[in-house]
């Protein structure tokens, strides 16, 4: 039978290897895109982007409001209050305190919940609706105790009193126990929003708004950390009606940042600096700049936001980082976080919006 002969087709063969070349270079766009597409991620690993929820290692959201960051031993621990999902302030939406874990301020790990609430006694003031504010934690180096201080309100007894709770562990991660509650600023209503505040020599201090009258007052705290030592006094130069403090301490000068009183809601953030913890305190008006796209919120609202601590940035010459809450208090599940660095200017600092930035920012100063 008549074979058709193939004849060879000079055209085929080309057409051949222009799709050999097209392949490759399809092939090469997509590992470029994918390479690019990693790095992008590594990248906006290290980012840190205020007024966005922030997740955690396994990609939950970090649930862990109005608290603070140490470091021990290398690693850096974030406590803060967890918030219910579904509950409003109102319906007391705290959960107990919840700890993060992270080697680079980045990468946080979850470490579960450190302290508890009673969810079967009622009585108990850790009861499933207390309030339980803007947890601290503080190590203990005499004791060898890591020590968590908040803002508790018991349950049903509104917010006219409100006590300091003590809770204490042997280890960071906790669990911590609790041990009692106290009634701080030798008022008996108590105190409000505080920082506690280690010296270099270890003493311990209770930096707090006194309640009724809203003055700022400071009182030692024991040894042991866990009571105050004896009166406190009224910080000089503080403004009344000052909230959320947040101190550290740079070239001997005490730095305060605060907020002022409207409960959930932002107002202009507020800074005093002094030479001595006790006082007296400079007003040294506000050192926010700037406005956060998401919400338009500039300095005058701080960003929609309150401050919280300022974090230590270990191993870098004068590395602070602001660290305020924005609240949501219908839903305070997605409160969001701000986290920005500090500049200083002489001896002053001031804080510039950023919606991302990261630790190497701090090495071009
Ligand atoms: C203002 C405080 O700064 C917050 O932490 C919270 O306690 C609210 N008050 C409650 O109104």
């Amino acid at each position: 039978m008549f074979k058709y002969r193939e004849v060879p087709n000079p055209m085929k063969n080309k057409t051949k290897r222009s799709n050999e070349v097209k392949k490759f270079l399809i092939l090469t766009i997509i590992l470029g895109c994918w390479i690019t597409a990693i790095k992008a991620q590594e990248k906006d690993i290290s980012e840190i982007k205020s007024g966005v929820h922030w997740l955690d290692s396994k990609g939950e959201r970090i649930n862990a409001h109005g608290g603070c960051v140490i470091f021990h031993q290398g690693i850096y621990y974030w406590y803060g209050e967890e918030k219910v999902k579904g509950l409003s302030e109102k319906e007391h939406a705290d959960g107990g305190i919840h700890c993060y874990a992270s080697k680079n301020l980045v990468d946080w790990h979850d470490q579960g919940l450190v302290l508890n609430l009673d969810r079967q006694d009622t009585t108990s003031d850790l009861s499933f609706d207390c309030n339980q504010d803007r947890p601290k934690v503080v190590y203990n180096s005499k004791t060898k105790e890591f020590v968590l201080f908040f803002k508790l309100y018991l349950r049903q007894k509104g917010n006219a009193v409100a006590y300091v709770g003590v809770a204490t562990s042997d280890s960071p991660s906790g669990p911590f126990e609790y041990k009692h509650k106290f009634l701080g600023g030798n008022s008996p209503n108590g105190t409000g929003d505080f920082a506690m505040f280690k010296d270099d020599n270890g003493d311990l201090y209770h930096l707090t708004v006194r309640k009724p009258d809203k003055a700022f007052v400071i009182g030692k705290m024991r040894e042991d950390y866990l009571l105050p030592e004896g009166l406190y006094q009224v910080g000089d130069g503080i403004t009344k009606n000052t909230e959320a403090p947040a101190i550290f301490k740079r070239n001997g000068i005490y730095h305060m940042l605060a907020s002022g009183s409207t409960g959930w809601a932002p107002n202009a953030a507020r800074y005093f600096t002094s030479q001595s913890l006790l006082g007296s305190w400079k007003y040294e008006g506000n050192p926010c700049l700037g406005e956060n796209p998401n919400n338009n919120f500039g300095p005058e609202k701080t960003y929609g936001g309150q401050s919280t601590y300022v974090v230590k940035v270990e191993g870098l010459k004068d590395a602070y980082i602001a660290f305020f809450d924005i609240n949501k208090p219908d839903h305070p599940y997605d409160n969001l976080y701000i986290w920005l660095p500090i500049n200083f200017i002489n001896d002053r600092i001031s804080i510039t919006w950023k919606d991302s930035w990261n630790l190497d920012y701090f090495k071009k100063q």
